[in-house]
C-alpha cells in the first residue's frame, strides 16, 4: 500500500489511522521515497508545544528547488513547469519548461548573489502574477535566502510595515501591473514605501507596462540587463531541514501583522503530499489555482506543492470579469484544465453572471473542483457543482491557514464523499481537536466547538518573525497542548468537519483575512475621529463585508458626513489597501461598552446585520442607551 497517494475510502481510512499512530514513522517513509535529500535527518519529530517548538527532519540537507525543479530533468525537461496566462487574452500563453525554469532561476538567483544577498538574508517581492514572481521565489531558495511575498494589491504603508518588520535588504518589483482594463503604477508605490525602509540597499525593477518610473540612484535597477548578464548555472545552496524558507504575513486581531516563518524540509514534504492526494495530481495533468502567490495558497498551491510533483502549473495574471466574466472558463477550454482551485468569493460573483458565460465553454477536462479561503455556502457550492463541474467533478472544500501551510481538512476526491459546506475530513497526519470554553476537549459526534489540532504536522510555520512569545500567546496558550485555529467547527453524526467561522475578531472579507485592530487604527488618525469598532456582516458576493461604527470629535460634527466616509475610506486604503474599505459607515453618538470599557462588538455585529431580534445580555453595558440610538440610526 502506497501512503502517498490515496485512491479510495477504505485506504484513506488505513494511511489515516497508521498516521495517527505512528506520525513519525509514517512521515518518515514519505519523505524517504519522494524526495530528494543531500543528507538524511537524524531524528524525525522532536515537539515541545508549551515552548512552543517543533522541529522536523533533524538533521537533513536539502534544497527545495533540486526537489522542484532539478530532479524533473532528467525526465521531465520539456514537459511544461509553468503556464503563464497574461491579461491581455490576445497574447499567447507562455510555455516554460522545467529545463527553462531551471535556467531562469539559476539566472536570477545569480542576479541576487550579485547585488550581496547571502543565505538566511529577507527579500521582499512585490510583483503582478508574472512568471517573474513564482522565478524570484525559487531563486531566494535556490541561495537559501528568506523570500517575503507582499500581495501587489498592499498599500505603501502596508508594504512598509512588512519590510521593515523583517529587515529586508531587497526589493523585486515591477513598473507597474495589469488588472483586467486597469493598470496599477507599482513601483510608485514601492518608492513611496521605502521612503520609510533605511534597511534596503537594492530594488530591482522588472520591466512590465512601461509604465514611466523614476529610478533612484544608487538603489534602483532594472532588471533585465543584470538577468541577461547573469550566468545559467547556480549551485543551490544546501541548506538544513529547519532553517527558513520564507516569512508570510497575515492579520492578527490585534498589533501588526504576523510574519509567519516557514522551514524548510516539513514545508517541502506536506505540500508535495497534500497536493498529490487532494487534487488526485497524475502525471499529464494541467492544474490551475487561481489564487495569487502573495497568498499563502499561491506559495503552497501554485509553486511548490505542484513543482514538487513535476506538474504543470498555471499562473494568471488577469481577473475573472476580463474581457468579460467567461474568462475562467475560456482559459479551463484552452488549456485543458484538470483540477481547478479558487475561491469562493469568485465563484459567488461568477454565479451571479450569464449562465452563457459558462455553457458556452467546454469544460470536460476537469476532474477535481477546490474552494479555499472561507466557508463556501451552499448556494455556490450547488452552482459550482452543477454548472462548472456538470456533477462529475467532486468539490474539494480545503480547510487551512497560513499558519498551518498546507490543507489540514479536506476530502479527497473520488474517495471522500462530499457534502455541500463540509471539508469533511482530516488529511493523513492531522488531528483536530473540538475544545469547549472551559479548555476541554469536547469528544464524540455531533458536536461544535472551537478548533484545534494537537499534533504537530509538518508544513506548520515555526514562530512569528521576530516575536516568538506573540506566536506561543497566539495560537498555543488558549489551550494547553494544543494549536488554536481561531476557528470554530461543527463535528456531524459521522465525524465529518464543517467549520463555521472565525471565532476571534479576523474578518474575512472576499477570502482575505483582516483584523478589526489595524482597520480601526487607520480610522482614528484621521483628524475628526474619536473612536471606531469594526465588524463583519453578511454579503453576498465578498461573503463578509466590513461595518464602521464611528464616533466623532466635536470638530467634526459639522462636517458633510459624505466627504468625511470618502476621506475614511481613502485613509483605509493608504494604509492598509482598498480590500479593507468599509461598505457601510455609521456615525454615532458613542459605542456600547463594558464596564471594563471593552466595546461590545456582539452587538454591533447583530446590528449589523440587521438581526436586532435577540441582542442578548446588556445588564454588563456602561452605556445601554446607546445601543437603542444605533439601532435607530443604522443604515
Ligand atoms: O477562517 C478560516 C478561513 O480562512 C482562515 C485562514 O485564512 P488565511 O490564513 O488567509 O489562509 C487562507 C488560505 C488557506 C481560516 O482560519 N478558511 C480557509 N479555508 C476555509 C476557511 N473557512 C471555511 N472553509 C474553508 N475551506
Amino acid at each position: 500500500m502506497s501512503n502517498y497517494h490515496i485512491k479510495h475510502l477504505e485506504e484513506y481510512w488505513q494511511v489515516y489511522r497508521k498516521s495517527v499512530r505512528n506520525p513519525e514513522s509514517f512521515w518518515e517513509e514519505i519523505a524517504e521515497e519522494h524526495f530528494l535529500w543531500r543528507k538524511k535527518w537524524d531524528n524525525v519529530l522532536s515537539w515541545d508545544f508549551s515552548k512552543p517548538e517543533v522541529k522536523w527532519f533533524e538533521g537533513a540537507k536539502l534544497n527545495i528547488t533540486e526537489n522542484c525543479i532539478d530532479r524533473h530533468l532528467a525526465t521531465r525537461a520539456d514537459k511544461t513547469a509553468i503556464l503563464f496566462e497574461h491579461n491581455d487574452p490576445s497574447k499567447e500563453a507562455e510555455h516554460i519548461s522545467y529545463k527553462e525554469l531551471h535556467r531562469r532561476v539559476c539566472k536570477m538567483a545569480n542576479v541576487l548573489k550579485a547585488k550581496g544577498i547571502n543565505k538566511g538574508d529577507r527579500v521582499c517581492i512585490y510583483l503582478p502574477m508574472i512568471p517573474e514572481l513564482a522565478i524570484t521565489v525559487l531563486a531566494c531558495a535556490r541561495i537559501g535566502a528568506v523570500h517575503s511575498v507582499v500581495f501587489a494589491g498592499f498599500s505603501a504603508t502596508a508594504l512598509a510595515t512588512r519590510i521593515n518588520d523583517c529587515d529586508c535588504k531587497m526589493i523585486i518589483c515591477s513598473d507597474g501591473s495589469y488588472r483586467g482594463k486597469k493598470t496599477i503604477d507599482l513601483k510608485h508605490i514601492v518608492d513611496e514605501a521605502l521612503t520609510k525602509c533605511e534597511g534596503i540597499d537594492t530594488s530591482l525593477v522588472v520591466k512590465h507596462t512601461g509604465a514611466e518610473v523614476t529610478m533612484q540612484e544608487g538603489r534602483d535597477e532594472w532588471l533585465a540587463p543584470l538577468y541577461e548578464e547573469a550566468s545559467e548555472t547556480c549551485k543551490a545552496t544546501i541548506v538544513d531541514a529547519e532553517d527558513p524558507l520564507f516569512i508570510l504575513y497575515t492579520s492578527g486581531s490585534t498589533g501588526k501583522p504576523k510574519g509567519m516563518v516557514h522551514t524548510t524540509a516539513g514545508y517541502m514534504v506536506y505540500t508535495a503530499y497534500s497536493f498529490k492526494n487532494v487534487f488526485q495530481y497524475r502525471e499529464d495533468d494541467i492544474y490551475w489555482c487561481t489564487a495569487d502567490i502573495g497568498w499563502i495558497t499561491g506559495h503552497s498551491y501554485i509553486v511548490y506543492g505542484p513543482l514538487a510533483n513535476g506538474a504543470t502549473t498555471v499562473m494568471f495574471e488577469g481577473v475573472p470579469s476580463y474581457p468579460d466574466f467567461g474568462r475562467f472558463w475560456e482559459i479551463v477550454e484552452k488549456h485543458k484544465i484538470t483540477q481547478f482551485y479558487t475561491a469562493p468569493t469568485a465563484i459567488r460573483a461568477l454565479a451571479k453572471e450569464n449562465l452563457d458565460f459558462v455553457e458556452s465553454h467546454d469544460l470536460s477536462s476537469l476532474k477535481v473542483l477546490g474552494t479555499v479561503g472561507e466557508p463556501i455556502n451552499e448556494e455556490a457550492w450547488h452552482w459550482y457543482n452543477d454548472n462548472v463541474g456538470k456533477k462529475n467533478s467532486p468539490i474539494v472544500d480545503t480547510w487551512w491557514q497560513t499558519e498551518t501551510g498546507g490543507i489540514m481538512i479536506s476530502p479527497i476526491p473520488y474517495s471522500t464523499p462530499t457534502i455541500p459546506t463540509f471539508a469533511t475530513l482530516p488529511l493523513p497526519g492531522i488531528q483536530p481537536a473540538l475544545m469547549d470554553e472551559n479548555g476541554k476537549e469536547i469528544k464524540g459526534n455531533q458536536v461544535e466547538g472551537r478548533l484545534c489540532i494537537k499534533f504537530p504536522w509538518p508544513s506548520m510555520a515555526r514562530s512569528i518573525y521576530g516575536n516568538h512569545n506573540r506566536y506561543r500567546d497566539t495560537y498555543f496558550s488558549a489551550y494547553k497542548d494544543m494549536y488554536f485555529t481561531g476557528d470554530g467547527a461543527r463535528r456531524d453524526a459521522v465525524g465529518y468537519y464543517r467549520i463555521t467561522g472565525r471565532v476571534d475578531d479576523v474578518i474575512i472579507v472576499s477570502g482575505h483575512n483582516l483584523g478589526t485592530a489595524p482597520i480601526e487604527d487607520a480610522i482614528n488618525e484621521h483628524p475628526a475621529v474619536a473612536e471606531s469598532a469594526i465588524v463583519g456582516f453578511p454579503h453576498d458576493i465578498k461573503g463578509n463585508a466590513l461595518y464602521g461604527y464611528i464616533t466623532l470629535k466635536e470638530s467634526g460634527e459639522n462636517r458633510n458626513q459624505d466627504n468625511l466616509r470618502k476621506e475614511i475610506n481613502q485613509l483605509i486604503t493608504d494604509r492598509i489597501g482598498p480590500i479593507a474599505k468599509l461598505d457601510k459607515i455609521q456615525f454615532t453618538a458613542g459605542l456600547p461598552k463594558t464596564r471594563s470599557g471593552k466595546i461590545m462588538r456582539r452587538i454591533l455585529r447583530k446590528i449589523a446585520s440587521k438581526d436586532t431580534s435577540n441582542l442578548g445580555d446588556t445588564s454588563t453595558l456602561l452605556n445601554p442607551e446607546v445601543v437603542e440610538q444605533i439601532m435607530e440610526e443604522a443604515l
